[in-house]
């Protein structure tokens, strides 16, 4: 039987860790990626944390003649992650037509090839962000969703409503997994995040502002309804979540699903407040950081945190490593970026 998987979008943040967990459990990852968003010398460091170079092509999947060629040339696949996706929430609502395009049209791509070429089973790549501020916490997968609060939400929503028809009418076989916040690096330090310009994410941030590179971390709200009065969030580490991809495509290839189309959240069912992410961040690197309080960031909600009883049961996964690590490989990472890992 194939152990091909194609991982689109498989040398950007999330992407690159689970190619690692793939190699790990004896799957062969293909990345196809754009390199819109990402380095090809993440395709080397993976080589060095697994001893096996992935294969990478230059691929965009908004090209459906490249993509199907792809497909044509690979012969049978054990599955799809499909990760390949652009992320800014704030350029989203600047250039929405350049996220609507990009988003829907590579995974209806992606969805067409799969039909011509086999039918392997997907994993999609969703996001806790189709939530709002939940009405009960923790939420759970049966949650009513919110209007989406930018093009990039609404990306998401649409997106696993496409997967949910395409289920429905039989033509794939799916998971999708929505995302909490996905923070942290590998143990190794060789992958991380690489967040262009400015960082919009709370964990990079941090680092870069630990680092030296920016002067001074915003806390955006002082006032929520929380002990601290800071928003609270579900952190998971980025390699746990790379793991319940491979998990996922292991209950889809096996036939464990319980339907066309199942969807899990993937957090560790524990949220921290923004002072309590500085302070672990402080504890586990010995760094002081400088920040201060700023005004409420527009579109950001008060509290989410995940029931992660689903996946914990369905899906035989948990997440494992606590703040501390994410921080600590956080940091590493950063030191190591800072110090040219790319350019070796
Ligand atoms: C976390 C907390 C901020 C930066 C976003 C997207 C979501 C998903 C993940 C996916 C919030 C606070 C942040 C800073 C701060 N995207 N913060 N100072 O907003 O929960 O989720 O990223 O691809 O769709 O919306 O994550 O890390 O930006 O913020 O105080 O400089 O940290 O206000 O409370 P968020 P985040």
């Amino acid at each position: 039987m194939s152990k091909k998987v194609l991982v689109s979008g498989g040398l950007g943040y999330i992407g690159s860790h689970t190619v690692v967990e793939l190699q790990k459990s004896g799957f062969e990852p293909l990345i196809l990626d754009n390199l819109s968003n990402s380095s090809p010398q993440v395709a080397g460091l993976i080589g060095r944390i697994t001893g096996n170079r992935p294969f990478f092509e230059q691929t965009d999947l908004c090209d459906f003649d490249a993509l199907e060629g792809f497909f044509g040339r690979q012969g049978p696949l054990a599955g799809v992650i499909h990760f390949a996706a652009f992320k800014a929430v704030g350029e989203s609502v600047a250039k929405p037509l350049k996220y609507y395009h990009n988003n829907l049209l590579s995974l209806i791509n992606l969805l067409r090839c799969m039909g011509l070429h086999g039918s392997p089973p997907l994993v999609f790549s969703s996001s806790a962000s189709v939530y709002g501020q939940p009405a009960r916490l923790p939420v759970t997968e049966k949650a009513a969703l919110q209007p989406p609060a930018s093009p990039y939400g609404q990306s998401k929503q649409m997106g696993e409503r496409i997967v949910d028809d395409a289920a429905k009418a039989g033509q794939v076989r799916a998971i999708s997994l929505r995302y909490f916040n996905p923070v942290g690096a590998h143990e190794s330090g060789l992958i991380g995040e690489l967040p262009p310009g400015i960082p919009d994410n709370l964990v990079p941030y941090i680092t870069q502002t630990a680092i030296g590179k920016r002067e001074r971390l915003s806390v955006f709200g002082k006032d929520y309804n929380t002990p601290d009065g800071t928003a609270i969030r579900d952190y998971i580490h980025v390699s746990d979540l790379g793991r319940a991809h491979v998990t996922a495509l292991e209950r889809l290839s096996k036939g464990n699903n319980a339907s066309g189309h199942e969807i899990f959240n993937l957090g560790t069912g524990k949220g921290y407040s923004v002072l309590e992410v500085i302070t672990a961040f402080e504890k586990a690197t010995g760094v002081k950081l400088n920040w201060d309080f700023a005004p409420r960031r527009a579109g950001d909600v008060e509290s989410v945190w995940a029931d992660t009883t689903l996946a914990n049961l369905k899906l035989g996964w948990k997440a494992e490593k606590g703040l501390e690590e994410m921080m600590v490989s956080a940091w590493k990472w950063e030191k190591n970026l800072s110090a040219g890992i790319l350019d070796q």
